[in-house]
């Protein structure tokens, strides 16, 4: 054999050991460590995710309340949401994920994302927040009394908007927001498609379209229909009936939750230059998940006319602020499907784990 192919052999055989012994230490699930016991002083009651695993993993705790930075608000916790990043990162999956959140168990035990509540204390380093403002935002560990946030995470709450209502906007609107402005390039009166419209990301996506001008098509089920009209879409899909992909319209942009389609499907509706956003798929496969539909996007791109890519959203400075604006102008609300108390997160990210929530489950916090 020449002495190339030796070497190439020899290199492909040490990439599958590579891609094997990753998939080794990224499957280790350490075992779940006792909570520590009960503080003692200033407490709150705060939810901790120490291990991989299913809701059950999930600990209760008494913690003293999160210490205040010089460059970060304390705030009082009066609601959180949930988010399908929730339990991925409680699972630890797809495993992909553990290199950033931890081999083995989560290096950051703090769980929830999601807040709205009132600012309890700010330090010398932040302007524009004081005592007593009432505050949307992300912050990790959200499902908890307090939370300690960086101001650039979180936006003030307009008046006649309730905790509950702003709780469920940041992880979920931002998202939508980024996937059709940033991602998909919207303009007004274009033709946008939602597949997914029913679900957290889904229901904002609808919304901020028509906010910004667009004509809106979205897909549910039938039982979704009704909310998903309510929330302003011009033309409804409802999936069992009806395949979006055969019925011979185009749109100039898809945003797709759910990558249920072939992406050349997908692509011969979209206007040859327009763009199909992937935001989410149901892709429950161990390693690489949702992941591999980006991959898919990713690849197919080159061969097909309408630009194709996947999407990671993060709250960026002034997101919040517009998604603040659009509540202030009645032109966004929470589709607010179910409410549970802190005491019960682990209910209810086992009900978001379902994938049948309609619009965003919110946690009320005491
Ligand atoms: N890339 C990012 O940065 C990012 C950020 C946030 C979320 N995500 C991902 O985006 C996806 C959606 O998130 P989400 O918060 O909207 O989830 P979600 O609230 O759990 O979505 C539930 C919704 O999905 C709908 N659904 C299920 N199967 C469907 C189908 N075949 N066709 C149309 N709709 C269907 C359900 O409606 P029916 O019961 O009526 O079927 C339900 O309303 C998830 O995969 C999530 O991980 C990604």
């Amino acid at each position: 054999m020449k002495r190339r192919w030796k070497v190439l052999g020899g290199l492909g055989a040490l990439a599958l050991a590579g891609v094997g012994v990753l998939a080794g230490v990224l499957s280790h699930r350490a075992a779940c460590p006792a909570p520590p016991p009960p503080a003692e002083g200033t407490t709150m009651q705060a939810w901790m995710a120490r291990c991989y695993g299913a809701p059950d993993v999930l600990t209760f705790e008494t913690l003293p309340v999160p210490v205040l930075a010089d460059d970060r608000v304390l705030v009082r916790v009066r609601a959180s949401a949930g988010n399908p990043l929730d339990w991925h990162g409680m699972r630890g999956e797809p495993r992909i994920m553990r290199l950033s959140s931890g081999i083995g168990a989560p290096e950051d035990p703090r769980f929830g994302t999601d807040f709205a509540g009132v600012v309890e204390a700010v330090g010398p380093k932040v302007s524009g927040f004081a005592p007593g403002d009432r505050v949307f935002g992300v912050a990790p560990g959200a499902f908890a009394q307090y939370v300690v946030v960086n101001p650039a995470r979180m936006a003030k709450i307009p008046d006649g908007i309730d905790f509950a209502q702003a709780a469920a906007v940041p992880v979920a609107a931002v998202t939508a927001l980024q996937a059709l402005r940033d991602h998909g390039g919207l303009r007004a009166g274009q033709r946008v498609l939602v597949n997914g419209a029913s679900g957290g990301v889904g229901t904002y996506a609808v919304q901020i379209a028509k906010a910004m001008g667009a004509e809106v098509s979205a897909v549910c089920s039938t039982r979704n229909v009704d909310l998903v009209r309510s929330l302003g879409a011009d033309r409804v899909f409802d999936y069992t009936k009806e395949d979006f992909t055969a019925s011979g319209e185009r749109w100039d942009l898809i945003v797709d939750t759910v990558s249920n389609h072939g992406v050349f499907d997908l692509a011969r509706v979209i206007a040859d230059d327009g763009a199909l956003v992937v935001v989410g798929s149901k892709d429950d496969e161990a390693f690489l998940g949702p992941a591999r539909r980006f991959l898919v996007a990713l690849l197919a791109d080159p061969f097909v006319a309408p630009r194709l890519e996947g999407m990671l959203a993060e709250v960026r400075d002034g997101d919040l602020a517009y998604l603040s604006g659009l509540m202030a102008e009645g032109r966004l609300r929470s589709a607010i499907d179910r409410t549970f108390p802190l005491s019960a997160v682990d209910e209810a990210i086992g009900y978001l784990e379902t994938g049948r929530a309609r619009g965003k489950v919110v946690i009320e916090v005491p």
